[in-house]
């Protein structure tokens, strides 16, 4: 090839390199996009919060696993550095059940994501943040596959007690590793999975329903006691409607088809009342009150019209506040709105057949409650805002910045994670504001304060 050939080649590799890297939904700019208030849906209130926590740790929902034969004497030998060393932050967040071909498997439950640690301590209802999602999964996915088939025979119960999850897990494994830590792919995975089923009966078919972006998008996890306040699911309120089925559609990854979902969505009844019962952790170092009774009179004037008020009888506004109005990163927002499996979802099972939920995107995103806020960093639905402390000062957020994965290396002061600023370079637990989705901007409702209020206003957010 002629040297001016071999130039064009790559120009035109290189271009589309770019467009796939920056496969991404396009933000309109001259929005009418309105902050609004979501109102309350009838929820299912008759659930056991101690059978809700059975049900979230033995596992049974979860339908398919890994055959516990091929984990077993790793697992066995000591369960908790096994959990530590998957990224899990407690042994909740694996369970080890029977299907109903009668196989013992393994599978990770809503712990995985959904219990954290803070200075030691295993919070459950937590958001797993120390976790690095970097690493792509697409080949260990399918050498896991590989395995289980080269020793199990094709027409085995092991197969059949392995196969939905096998499969969904190798249609989303390229889909799913971050290009930050800290960050958690939930909606990915459920875009990539239910890409694969059929709406009406959920069952598998090998053709995909609908195209997913290139770009992966991740965000940070939500405290799960959020949800005893909040009318509608997620950063964005896309969950409306019944909260059983929302929460079931987390775990559908080893799920078979609708009549496997219908059975295990009556159990998140209970789950729902595990979620609903439990208590977020209290602060556990010094406050100084007088300092926070400061900062409550603040609160009330600048914050509370947003996230609610924190005396009983407690209030939440439940609102969503616009893009343009809030100013954190847009994409997360703008990603969801655009994403194909919204139609998908409202012409599912989980749309069609009672009791109903349904996705409804908001371009923007909920004010949420902040109990238990100190421990919940790092901060923004991106996770991109390592301190409270900055999140009421825009201008001293670090555009790159490293923090290890020791839970005990939490800033008492600020609140949230200790880090080190980093200029160059990425690598493991290195958070990048600088690329798409993951900036840190917005939210600057506090920056006019002075210092002194603003310690006050950090002060009083330890008592909630
Ligand atoms: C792979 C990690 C992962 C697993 C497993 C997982 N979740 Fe989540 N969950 C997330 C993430 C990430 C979000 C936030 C997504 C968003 O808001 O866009 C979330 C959101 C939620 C919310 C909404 C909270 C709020 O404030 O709006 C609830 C409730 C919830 N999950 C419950 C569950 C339950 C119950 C399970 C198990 C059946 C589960 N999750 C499994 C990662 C996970
Ligand atoms: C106009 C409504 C509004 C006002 C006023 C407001 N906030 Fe927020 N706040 C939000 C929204 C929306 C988010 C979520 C933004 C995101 O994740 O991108 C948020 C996020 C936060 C977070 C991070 C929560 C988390 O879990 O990551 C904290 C902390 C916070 N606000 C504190 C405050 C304080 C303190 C004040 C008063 C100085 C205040 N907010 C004023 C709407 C508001």
């Amino acid at each position: 090839m002629k040297p001016h050939y071999l130039l064009f080649a790559s120009f035109f590799a290189l271009f589309f390199a770019c467009q796939k890297k920056y496969d991404l939904p396009s933000i309109a700019k001259n929005t009418d996009w309105k902050s609004k208030t979501i109102s309350p849906y009838p929820q299912n209130l008759t659930g056991n919060p101690d059978s809700g926590f059975y049900f979230l740790t033995n596992g049974a929902y979860l339908g398919s696993g890994i055959p516990y034969d091929l984990m077993k004497k790793r697992v066995e030998r000591n369960r908790e550095k096994f959990a530590h060393k998957s990224g899990l932050a407690s042994e909740y967040g694996f369970a080890i059940f029977e299907t109903i071909q009668g196989v013992e498997v393994m599978n990770g439950t809503c712990f995985s994501c959904h219990a954290g640690k803070v200075n030691g301590n295993v919070i459950l209802g937590l958001g797993n943040s120390l976790n690095d999602n970097q690493t792509n999964l697409t080949f260990p996915a399918k050498l896991m596959n590989w395995r289980v088939r080269k020793k199990y025979k094709n027409d085995s119960m092991t197969i059949a007690a392995f196969e939905d999850f096998g499969n969904y897990f190798k249609l989303m494994a390229p889909y799913i590793h971050t290009v930050n830590p800290g960050v958690n792919p939930a909606a990915r995975i459920a875009e990539a999975c239910m890409r694969y089923r059929n709406p009406v009966d959920l069952s598998y078919t090998s053709e995909s329903q609908y195209d997913v972006r290139e770009y992966n998008l991740a965000s940070d996890i939500p405290a799960l006691w959020h949800m005893q306040k909040k009318n509608a699911l997620y950063y964005t309120a896309v969950g409306r409607g019944d909260f059983t089925k929302l929460l079931f559609q987390a775990s559908v990854l080893g799920i078979k088809d609708s009549t496997a979902a219908r059975v295990a969505q009556k159990k998140f009844v209970h789950i729902a009342a595990w979620i609903n019962s439990i208590e977020p952790p209290k602060y556990p170092a010094k406050i100084d009150f007088k300092k926070a009774a400061l900062g409550k009179q603040i609160f009330q004037k600048k914050c509370q019209g947003c996230h609610g008020t924190y005396d009983k009888p407690e209030t939440y506004p439940n609102k969503v506040i616009s893009i343009t109005k809030i100013g954190t990163d847009p994409l997360y927002a703008s990603y969801g709105s655009d994403s194909r499996i919204v139609d998908w979802y409202n012409k599912s099972w989980f749309a069609q057949s009672n009791p109903r939920s349904w996705f409804e995107p908001e371009r923007g995103y909920i004010a949420p409650p902040l109990d238990g806020i100190w421990a919940t960093a790092p901060y923004l639905h991106n996770g991109s805002v390592p301190t409270i402390y900055q999140v009421l000062k825009s201008n001293s957020r670090p555009k790159k910045w490293k923090r290890s994965k020791d839970s005990k290396k939490y800033d008492w002061e600020k609140l949230g994670w200790k880090y080190k600023d980093k200029n160059r370079g990425k690598g493991v637990m290195t958070y990048d504001t600088t690329l798409p989705g993951y900036g840190n901007q917005g939210h600057t409702f506090a920056d006019s304060l002075s210092e002194n209020y603003r310690w006050a206003l950090v002060e009083y957010l330890k008592t909630l």
